[in-house]
């Protein structure tokens, strides 16, 4: 079956690519499947409804079933911040490493054992039929004191997981069996086998 990925973040793109694929699940961009997402405001109270609005929008315009993620960093001393906004956290056109330096000037004063945060991940996949599933995904782990590690984007050089390597320093493999977004993306796809199955006993039974 041939989802639509309804995502302008290409490093996501390829982390959901890397995470659907195995599952038998074959993975469009939404500029494959020509559909412009950069109209799709993230008006949404909460991750999971910012993960419908851009899955909707993705389904309606390619009137293919499609997945999106809405995804952020709650840190426990910041009151959950900066969450549903951790993409717009430094501003519109700042980089990864605006946000980073403003999330540790932040928290400059807090002390590592209030350090504590979490990712969280909510995805929904919606059917050309109405059909939705919406699944949340999270990982709990500590921001760094500064940036460590190469790999990986967003938050990923601040995050350190419970190994003590931060997000950064794991290879995508080790991420996605830890990440908010594999944990996500699991459920999905659990989800969609009955979804499916249940689909093909449908056609049987038709056939018959
Ligand atoms: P959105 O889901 O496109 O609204 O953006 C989520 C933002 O949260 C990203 O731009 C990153 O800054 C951050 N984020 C989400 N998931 C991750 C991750 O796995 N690693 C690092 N940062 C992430």
């Amino acid at each position: 079956m041939i989802f639509v990925i309804a995502t302008n973040n290409s490093k996501k793109r390829v982390e959901l690519d890397r995470i659907l694929n195995p599952l038998g699940i074959q993975a469009v961009t939404a500029e494959q499947a020509g559909v412009n997402l950069e109209e799709v405001e993230e008006t949404g109270n909460t991750f999971e409804e910012n993960a419908e609005l851009k899955a909707v929008a993705a389904c309606d315009l390619s009137g293919l079933p499609a997945v999106a993620d809405d995804s952020g960093l709650m840190v426990d001393a910041l009151d959950g911040a900066p969450g549903i906004y951790s993409a717009r956290y430094a501003g519109e056109n700042a980089t990864d490493a605006d946000r980073i330096a403003k999330l540790l000037k932040e928290m400059q004063d807090v002390p590592m054992e209030k350090r504590t945060a979490r990712f969280v991940s909510a995805v929904c996949c919606v059917f050309p039929d109405g059909r939705k599933i919406v699944v949340r995904g999270e990982c709990q782990g500590t921001i760094g004191l500064a940036p460590q590690g190469k790999d990986g984007f967003g938050y990923d050089p601040v995050f350190v997981t419970q190994s003590g390597k931060t997000f950064a320093e794991l290879s995508p493999q080790e991420k996605d069996a830890i990440s908010h977004r594999g944990i996500a993306l699991r459920k999905l796809a659990d989800q969609l086998k009955q979804v499916l199955a249940a689909e093909e006993e449908n056609s049987e039974e038709i056939d018959q």
